[in-house]
């Protein structure tokens, strides 16, 4: 069984570079001593590499990737340069990405194969757009298809799935996250679809985080009765203690 995984995005924060080192240095510090957990945090791509040679046990990842390996791609990063400076998983796909700068699913999956050549983890998001629009699962299940096509059956156990109800983020639900229950019942189909997409055991081996409006009340209850492995963390992992608490809190 994999550890539980709990990854902080912190997005477009914080503003400056000596917060940013004090949150890294105070989160790292607080989840040094958590068992059973293996805590991810994405900065900016600007802040990596001061904070890279982390004396910390915790990782660190990119928030998206570019697909081609170098080139004129002006302000693009690749996965091979988030490596040497100490990634070992890359965001893929958020749908904050989707929603402000058009990333479609054949560029998401672009970056999911670009991100396995390299040998990094990608942290793949995928989610509905509106809560109750009676079509969530033809549209997770779609999405699914199309983000792993061409994904090798040998790297794809490698793979982290991130349900992230679009909806459900911090930022438009003023906190309020999807029931437990509700996840559970999407888990389901996501890993029935992994299974049929990679074969039953790989489908089994995939670990499936929740995202949206996560903290260190509600992540016990996705953990146990949402049926994940981990959860995928905004604006909670922009306040150290909060983080820690929450990372306290997912061992079950
Ligand atoms: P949030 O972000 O925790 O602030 O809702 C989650 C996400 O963007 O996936």
């Amino acid at each position: 069984m994999k550890k539980t995984l709990l990854i902080g995005n912190w997005k477009m924060n914080p503003r400056t570079l000596r917060e940013a080192m004090d949150l890294f240095n105070a989160t790292a510090k607080g989840v040094e001593n958590v068992k059973g957990t293996e805590v991810v945090l994405c900065p900016p791509f600007v802040f990596l590499p001061y904070i890279r040679k982390t004396k910390y046990r915790v990782r660190l990842g990119g928030q998206n990737a570019f697909w081609m390996k170098s080139g004129a791609f002006t302000g693009e990063v690749s996965p091979s340069m988030l490596r040497s400076l100490g990634c070992s998983y890359v965001i893929v796909g958020h749908s904050e990405r989707k929603k402000y700068l058009g990333e479609t699913l054949s560029m998401i999956n672009k970056k999911v194969l670009a991100v396995l050549d390299e040998k990094l983890i990608p942290v793949v998001c995928i989610g509905e757009r509106e809560k109750n629009s009676g079509n969530a699962r033809q549209e997770v299940l779609y999405q699914m298809e199309e983000i792993f096509d061409h994904v090798k059956i040998t790297s794809a156990s490698n793979v982290v799935v991130v349900y992230e109800p679009e909806w459900a983020i911090s930022t438009w639900s003023k906190g309020i996250s999807a029931t437990p229950e509700y996840t559970a019942n999407v888990i389901e189909w996501m890993r029935e679809s992994l299974g049929k997409i990679f074969g039953p055991r790989i489908g089994n081996e995939i670990r499936i985080l929740y995202g949206g409006s996560v903290n260190s009340t509600n992540v016990r209850d996705f953990m146990e009765k949402g049926g994940v492995q981990g959860a995928l963390v905004g604006s909670a992992s922009l306040h150290a203690k909060e983080f820690i608490r929450l990372v306290k809190h997912s061992v079950i």
